[in-house]
This record gives structure tokens, C-alpha cells and sequence, in this order.
């Protein structure tokens, strides 16, 4: 019998979505998604031409939004099988250097001016090795920006989600895909009620959600359910993870009331 650990399946279960999912079009791409991942701890504006890296870069939807920013240079760190498609989808890929491997092995360089990593570490079981990697790839001075799935403002969502995902993280993808469109014209009619009704999730569901494609809601759907692991963070343990890793001046942002935007600073000495 062979054993695969969690943070390889993980992996693979995001390769195999990547090379069904490939383009990143419209809203789920744009800068304006981007300025609100970032608000308000930096806008798009703070980045141009500065040297950067992406970890865990999927299918290369951020890595467009920083050249959009107008970003100097980009490290982009994939691990999957999807590797391919990630340096295929990239717009001014003379701008990039693409590295197929995981977020603990990035370089240090210590000459960045910022790393991020968006939706990333909540799918690894450890994320230290990671978050230290990006310490030393950071020059003194430099900025870590992560946003990771929140605990609190999630108390329905999760009740609801993690039940599900005992079962979904093994089903095979057309089994999946149905299930995503079973799940899909709900959601639309919840995303047109939450116009009128104060529900959970709400300022998600009109300022992101409700502004993607059908076809991009589907993918937010099927990669919810998908992976083999994911962790919803408390505030506590967001900051923690920061701490840990040596970052000072830590802020944090409760985005929408339901995720973390966490930026922290590698000490000047
Ligand atoms: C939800 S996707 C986010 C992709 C991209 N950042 C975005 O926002 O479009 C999570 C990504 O994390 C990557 N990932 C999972 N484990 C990783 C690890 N140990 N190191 C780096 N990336 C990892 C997966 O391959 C996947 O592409």
C-alpha cells in the first residue's frame, strides 16, 4: 500500500485542479481583486518596482496581478505538476524566474523587498519552514504579506464545510464537479439574498464573489473541497505564525470578516 503524506497530496490534489482550471480571466484576475486582497495594508502602488517573490503560485493568477502592479522581478514558486501552465499563463514571463519547488526551498536571496503568499500556507500541516524561508529570502527591512482562511466570522461556514470535506477531499473530479454544480445555484440565489439580508459571509459574497464568472465561482466551489488539507486560522494563530518565524511590526486585517491579510517586517539587524 503506498502512503502519500498530506502536504504531497495536497500538492498533487492542486496539480490535478490546475491542469483542469488553467486561466485566471476576468475579476478572479484583476488588479482591482488584487488591490482588495492587499487593502489596507498596501495597495499596488507600494510594489511598483520593487523585487518580489510568490509562494505557492498555482496557475499564475498572482504573479500577473504583481507585473500588472508593476513589479521589478518576480520569483514564482509552484511545487505541482501544473508547473507547465503556471509559466505558460505568465504575460512578461522575461520578468519571472519559475521555480518548481516547495515554499521551504526557496533561496535565500536576502535581498527582496517583499514576499507573498496568497491562500497558500492554511493548505500546509507545517508552514514555519515555510515563513522562514521567506525571512531569508527578505532583505532587512523587507515585507511578508500573507492572507490565510480565517476561524472567526466562519462559525456557519465551517460547520457546514468541514463535515463535507471528509468526504470531497477523496472524491475524484467528476464526482466533484457534479457535486460543485449541485452546490452552485444555491449559492447564487444566497450571493442575490445577502443584496437584502445581513447572512454570514455576506461582504465576501457582494464584493468578491458576486463579481467573478459562473465559470471562476465554480473553481472558488471545487477549491474549497479539493484539497486534502486546509486550516482556518485564529487571529491568535496567524499572529503566532509570524512571531515565530522572527517578523516584527506585525499587522493584521480581518478581511471581510471572514480571512487574515498578515504583513510583518525582517528586522533591520
Ligand atoms: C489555493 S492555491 C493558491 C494559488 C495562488 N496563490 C492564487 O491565489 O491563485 C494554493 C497553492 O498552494 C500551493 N502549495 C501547496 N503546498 C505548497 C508548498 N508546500 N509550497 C508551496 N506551495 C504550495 C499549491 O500547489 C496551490 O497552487
Amino acid at each position: 500500500m503506498s502512503f502519500i503524506r498530506s502536504e504531497d497530496q495536497t500538492i498533487k490534489d492542486f496539480g490535478d485542479q490546475w491542469l483542469r482550471y488553467t486561466d485566471n480571466e476576468g475579476y478572479y484576475g484583476s488588479i482591482e481583486l488584487f488591490s482588495d486582497i492587499l487593502s489596507p495594508i498596501l495597495t499596488p502602488d507600494d510594489i511598483r518596482g520593487c523585487r518580489v517573490a510568490e509562494i505557492g503560485s498555482g496557475v499564475g493568477r498572482i504573479v500577473n496581478m504583481l507585473l500588472q502592479a508593476g513589479v521589478k522581478h518576480v520569483i514564482a514558486v509552484g511545487p505541482s505538476q501544473a508547473f507547465g501552465a503556471l509559466s505558460r499563463n505568465i504575460q512578461e514571463s522575461q520578468k519571472v524566474t519559475f521555480l518548481n519547488v516547495t515554499g521551504d526551498q526557496l533561496p535565500p536571496y536576502g535581498n527582496l523587498d517583499f514576499v507573498f503568499s496568497i491562500g497558500v500556507l492554511h493548505h500546509i500541516k507545517n508552514p514555519l519552514p515555510v515563513v522562514e524561508a521567506a525571512f531569508r529570502a527578505l532583505r532587512p527591512g523587507g515585507h511578508f504579506l500573507v492572507w490565510l482562511y480565517g476561524k472567526e466570522g466562519n462559525g456557519l461556514y465551517l460547520a457546514l464545510i468541514r463535515p463535507l470535506r471528509v468526504l470531497t477531499k477523496h472524491l475524484p473530479h467528476y464526482m466533484l464537479a457534479s457535486l460543485v454544480e449541485i452546490i452552485y445555484w444555491p449559492l447564487v440565489l444566497y450571493i442575490k439574498f445577502c443584496h437584502r439580508l445581513p447572512l454570514p459571509l455576506r461582504g465576501y459574497m457582494l464584493s468578491v464573489l458576486e463579481k467573478m464568472s459562473p465559470e471562476k465561482r465554480r473553481l472558488i466551489i471545487y477549491d474549497q473541497l479539493n484539497p486534502a488539507y486546509a486550516k482556518y486560522y485564529t487571529r491568535f494563530e496567524a499572529e503566532k505564525l509570524f512571531s515565530d518565524g522572527n517578523f516584527e511590526n506585525i499587522r493584521i486585517h480581518h478581511r471581510h470578516g471572514y480571512s487574515w491579510t498578515v504583513i510583518g517586517t525582517k528586522p533591520l539587524t
